[in-house]
C-alpha cells in the first residue's frame, strides 16, 4: 500500500478522510490541489505531508508557476510538521523539481525500513506496544515510522500486541492505525485516550512508540495527547520512544517556539456527526503538544537510536 504515488504526471493520494470504510483515491492535477489535500487532511502525517509538498512543487514547475510563490503557498497549508518546510526548500534548491520529489519519495521508503530495523531491536518478545495517532504507512509513503517499528518487530516473529489510542478529536488512531494493523493481521486493540494511564498501572503496556511532527531543542512535538501518555509512562517506568526521520528534526529552534496548529472547534463539538456540547460552546483545539526531552527514552531514526536534542 502506498499513501501517495506519482502517476501519469499527477499525484495520486489515498483519501484518508474516508478510511476505514472506503479506500478511495484523490488526484492532484496542479499544485493548488496539493495544498487543498494537505490543508483538508486528505494526506496527513509529517513525512507524507513532506513528500506530497515536494510533488506539489513539481506540479508547480510543470505548470510554469513561479516556484518561490508556490513554495510560500504550499508552506502555508499546515504550520507544525517541519517536513513540509524541509521538503519545499529542498525542491526549491534543486535543479529538477520532479526528479528531486521522486528521489524524496524513494528515500522516505528506505528511511522507514531503517527506522523499523533499529526500532525492532528495543522491542522484546511478546511486548504490548502503545501508539498514539497514526505514524504508520498512511503518514509516510509506506511502512511508517512508529508503526514501521511495530511492523518490523512483527515481521521478526516477536509475537507483539498493539494498543492504539483512539486519538480524539479526529480519531487517527482508531480510523487509520487500527485499520493498518488489521490489514496485516497484527494483533491490535483500540482504547479511549483516557485509558492508557490505567492500563499502564495494570502492567498491560510494555512500551510506547509514537511518531513526531517536529523534533527540536528540548523535546518533541507530536499529536495532542502524546505528552500525557509520556507523563503516564514516566510515572510507571515504561520506555517511551519516538520514531522519526532526520527530516523531522529542526535543530535551529527550541521546541517551545514551534507553532502549534489550532484546528476548528467543531472537531471537538461534534462526535460522529452529533453535537456533544451546548450550541456555541467555546473550544480550545490544539492539534499537537510538546513532550519535553526528560520524558523520552530515545529517538529511533534511520541512523540508529539517539538521545533527544
Ligand atoms: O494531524 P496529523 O494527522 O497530520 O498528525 C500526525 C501525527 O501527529 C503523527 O503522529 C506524526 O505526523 C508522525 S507521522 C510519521
Amino acid at each position: 500500500m502506498r499513501t501517495l504515488e506519482w502517476e501519469d504526471n499527477r499525484l495520486k493520494l489515498i483519501d484518508q478522510t474516508k478510511l476505514p470504510d472506503e479506500l478511495n483515491y484523490v488526484y492532484c492535477d496542479n499544485y493548488q490541489d496539493v495544498i487543498v489535500a494537505i490543508r483538508d487532511m486528505i494526506v496527513r502525517g509529517a513525512p507524507a505531508i513532506g513528500v506530497a509538498a515536494a510533488f506539489g512543487m513539481a506540479l508547480a514547475d510543470i505548470e510554469d508557476v513561479d516556484l518561490d510563490k508556490a513554495a510560500e503557498e504550499i508552506k502555508a497549508a499546515r504550520p507544525t510538521a517541519v517536513n513540509l518546510f524541509w521538503a519545499v526548500d529542498r525542491v526549491l534548491d534543486s535543479e529538477n523539481p520532479l526528479e528531486e520529489a521522486l528521489k524524496m519519495y524513494e528515500e522516505d521508503r528506505a528511511t522507514n525500513r531503517a527506522i523499523g530495523k533499529y526500532g525492532a531491536e528495543v522491542i522484546d518478545e511478546g511486548d504490548t506496544i502503545l501508539t498514539h495517532c497514526n505514524a504508520g504507512a498512511l503518514a509516510c509513503v509506506d511502512y511508517g515510522t512508529a508503526l514501521g517499528v511495530i511492523r518490523a518487530a512483527h515481521e521478526q516473529g516477536k509475537g507483539i500486541n498493539v494498543i492504539c489510542d483512539e486519538t480524539r478529536p479526529r480519531g487517527q488512531g482508531a480510523s487509520l492505525s487500527v485499520w493498518e494493523m488489521q490489514q496485516e493481521n497484527i494483533p491490535v486493540k483500540l482504547i479511549p485516550d483516557v485509558a492508557s494511564g490505567f492500563l499502564m498501572s495494570q502492567g498491560k503496556i510494555d512500551k510506547v512508540v509514537i511518531g513526531a511532527d517536529r523534533i527540536a531543542k528540548g523535546g518533541v512535538v507530536n499529536k495532542v495527547g502524546s505528552f500525557m501518555v509520556a507523563l503516564a509512562a514516566k510515572y510507571h517506568d515504561i520506555p517511551f520512544y519516538v520514531a522519526a526521520p532526520y527530516s523531522t528534526f529542526d535543530n535551529e529552534i527550541s521546541i517551545f517556539d514551534t507553532v502549534i496548529e489550532e484546528r476548528d472547534g467543531d472537531e471537538v463539538r461534534y462526535y460522529g456527526g452529533a453535537r456533544i456540547c451546548p450550541e456555541g460552546t467555546e473550544v480550545i483545539n490544539p492539534a499537537f503538544d510538546i513532550t519535553p526531552k526528560e520524558l523520552i527514552t530515545g529517538i529511533i531514526t534511520e541512523k540508529g537510536i539517539i538521545d533527544p536534542i
